[in-house]
């Protein structure tokens, strides 16, 4: 029946657009963006840098930076009207009911009170676990996340873990108060290789045990074929493309997951992630387009993608592509020619 409650998205976000003021006039960062996640579903969002998805993440918390603001759409999570609620109760939802994890774990720490005390403040101020149990809890979470001799070390400071733990830790605080879904923003880009991997096995075990819904960003096309059910492609500021993982890498449909797909992975070595290019000039903010934002590199464009932008439209079951052209109508083989012609 219509009225079933499993029925109603856990986040739904509508025709959300965040606009900064610049020097140039208004820009906005996220364009007119909609999509819907369920309860326990694993859903990635990718896109280059600048495609604003951190600026959509933040706007699902209420922490768009300034002068970033919300300018129209709608974010309801779990039926409740996310940009309408009362500081109490954007206060709950953000600690209780959906962690936020960032890329730079450093960050997020406070640099000098004890991992331990920064957990336990988390659980106190929203969960109903009595005084003498936090602290166990919170040696149970660290333990849960994989910290070894997590009872020493909760008492430790964040400058004495790694990397890596710190991103762990971060994730064992964001599951204390058992959230419905957790956000995270990058969250092993920061990481070398085998901590990359623990760190995915880690959110995949949250998501099994728990049933916590994941929204993760990344570039690491290889974490979201592990680790996610479906992908959320944006590129400057829109959705370009949603699918299942399987038809998103084996069907892509927008010229721009297309290439992303395709390109070449290269080890960035700082990083110790695989980061993927495609040819042409990245996303450009001060350039105003009309038509397809993706126009100026695309292989596929006609003239009528300078005049008018495409809805995001479906491509097949539970699948869209905002493209006037669609990967199934082109000759891919002669696209290739075309971009080495004009490289
Ligand atoms: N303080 C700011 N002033 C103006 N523009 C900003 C500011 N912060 C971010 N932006 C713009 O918002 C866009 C989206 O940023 P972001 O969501 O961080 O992208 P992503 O996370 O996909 O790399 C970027 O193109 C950036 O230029
Ligand atoms: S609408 Fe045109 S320019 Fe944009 S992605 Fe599709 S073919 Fe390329
Ligand atoms: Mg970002």
């Amino acid at each position: 029946m219509m009225n079933d409650v499993s029925r109603i998205p856990l986040l739904s976000v509508s025709g959300l657009t965040v606009q900064f003021e610049t020097a140039d006039g208004p820009f906005q960062a996220v364009e007119d963006l909609t999509f819907e996640m369920h309860e326990r579903e694993r859903v990635a969002v990718v896109g280059e840098s600048g495609s604003g998805k951190s600026m959509t993440m933040r706007s699902i918390l209420r922490l768009v930076p300034r002068p970033g603001r919300i300018v129209s759409g709608d974010i309801h999570f779990a039926g409740k009207d996310v940009l309408r609620m009362r500081a109490k109760q954007m206060m709950a939802l953000r600690g209780s009911e959906i962690a936020l994890i960032f890329q730079d774990p450093m960050s997020s720490w406070n640099p000098v009170r004890t991992i331990g005390a920064q957990i336990r403040e988390a659980m106190t101020l929203h969960s109903k676990v009595k005084p003498q149990a936090i602290r166990a809890r919170a040696i149970e979470l660290l333990k849960h996340v994989g910290i070894s001799s997590p009872e020493k070390r909760v008492d430790a400071y964040p400058h004495e873990f790694s990397g890596g733990m710190r991103q762990r830790g971060m994730i064992g605080m964001g599951l204390a108060n058992h959230p419905r879904l957790l956000i995270a923003d990058e969250p092993t880009t920061a990481l070398d290789v085998t901590v990359q991997d623990q760190v995915i096995r880690l959110l995949r075990d949250v998501n099994s045990v728990h049933g916590t819904a994941l929204l993760v960003v990344t570039h690491n096309l290889a974490l979201v074929a592990s680790l996610c059910d479906r992908v959320i492609v944006m590129y400057a500021g829109r959705v370009v493309e949603q699918g299942t993982t399987e038809q998103i890498f084996n069907d892509p449909q927008h010229p721009y997951t297309w290439g992303l797909l395709k390109s070449v992975p290269r080890m960035d070595h700082a990083a110790g992630e695989l980061l993927y290019g495609i040819p042409g000039q990245p996303i450009d903010p001060s350039l105003r387009l009309q038509g397809c934002r993706f126009q100026p590199r695309c292989a596929f464009r006609e003239p009528r993608c300078e005049k008018e932008e495409p809805a995001l439209e479906a491509v097949g079951e539970n699948h869209l592509a905002r493209c006037w052209v669609t990967m199934k109508c082109v000759d891919r083989a002669a696209a290739v020619i075309v971009e080495q012609a004009t490289s």
